[in-house]
């Protein structure tokens, strides 16, 4: 107590203030800067809107969010793709910075981390496609190419992956080539009910949480079969229902939850993650004041907080599950 009175208001004291501010600026510095809120993601610093212009992206998520408020065009199966393509516009910096460079979910592992888990998840998708060296496989709906990177570094074959969204095309170019997989990983922008590769082409095809975006699930499923080799393995996972799958032809191999006990809960990641957004949002507060984020991306991931919070819900009651997994088979002749 002595000591502490005899050290007050001396210069150790000032020295303390300063060392503290100091290492505030560096962590600032780190979190804003330097280091992915996921690893191997984007920046704080480089978020934005996609192919939209930085002027363009609070407007476009107003039209966004005042879409669901229209029920009826929703109905219309037409107004989906560019929906989506604007959605992921929106979200996709900010899923790279928050979530990493692959945008599913994965069975928790324990003792491993999210990435890990992630990997495991994709490797997992390869292995029950059989794939070998020199197989080419289809990506249907492949985001910016994290499971895609996954299962050709794993398998040793090349995958071509389709995204609606043209800046996912040039995110997971880069990507692609930085991890020096540009020979094996091709990436196409297109829509996965208009494919634009011909009949029987595949050897193997998969989607990982990505069908859900099709307005009438048949019809991706119809359009993954024609572009698949007869004989061959269609792997998809999230949202799927095996009665569609058998209507379009395939047959059905396998069929389960990965997100059912003993998996334990998938949503844990999205309820640890609470601190995290908290941070993220005073981060990105922060830059569109000063400029940096465009204006509107605060809206965006305060849209994403939400969704979370029903996803986690959705987990918790039972009603959703990102995992439900199909093995389909397009019969040999
Ligand atoms: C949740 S992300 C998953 C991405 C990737 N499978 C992954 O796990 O990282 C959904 C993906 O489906 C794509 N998508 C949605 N509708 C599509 C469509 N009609 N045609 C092509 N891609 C589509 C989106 O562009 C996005 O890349």
């Amino acid at each position: 107590m002595e000591v502490l009175e005899a050290t007050a208001g001396t210069p150790w004291m000032a020295w303390g203030v300063v060392g503290l501010a100091g290492l505030v600026a560096v962590g600032v510095y780190y979190v804003i800067f330097a280091v992915p809120a996921e690893q191997q993601g984007k920046r704080a610093v480089e978020l934005g809107g996609g192919s939209l212009g930085r002027e363009q992206v609070a407007d476009n998520y107003k039209e966004y969010a005042t879409f669901f408020e229209k029920p009826k065009e929703i109905e219309k199966a037409d107004n989906v793709p560019k929906l989506v393509d604007t959605f992921y516009n929106l979200v996709t910096d900010i899923y790279e910075w928050g979530w990493g460079q692959s945008f599913h979910f994965s069975p928790d592992v324990q003792g491993k981390s999210n990435r890990e888990a992630t990997r495991l998840h994709e490797v997992k998708v390869a292995e029950l496609l059989k794939l070998k060296p020199g197989m080419k496989v289809l990506d249907a709906g492949c985001g910016v190419g994290g499971p895609m990177r996954a299962i050709a570094a794993h398998s040793g074959s090349k995958v071509v992956g389709i995204t609606i969204n043209d800046y996912q095309v040039a995110r997971a170019r880069s990507h692609n080539k930085k991890a020096g997989l540009d020979q094996q990983c091709e990436v196409v922008c297109g829509d996965f009910l208009h494919m634009p590769f011909p009949d029987n082409s595949f050897d193997a095809a998969y989607s990982i949480e990505a069908t859900c975006h099709a307005p009438i699930l048949s019809e991706v499923y119809q359009e993954i079969y024609r572009v698949l080799k007869p004989g061959q393995l269609y792997v998809t996972s999230h949202i799927q229902i095996e009665e569609v799958a058998k209507e379009v032809g395939f047959e059905v191999l396998e069929n389960y939850d990965l997100a059912l006990p003993p998996a334990s809960p998938w949503w844990k990641r999205l309820k640890m993650g609470r601190v995290a957004w908290y941070r993220n949002h005073v981060v990105i507060a922060f830059l569109t004041f000063l400029g940096i984020a465009p204006q509107g991306v605060v809206d965006v991931h305060e849209m994403l907080f939400k969704t979370a919070a029903f996803l986690t819900k959705g987990g918790e009651t039972g009603i959703f599950t990102p995992m439900h997994l199909l093995v389909l088979r397009k019969p040999s002749e």
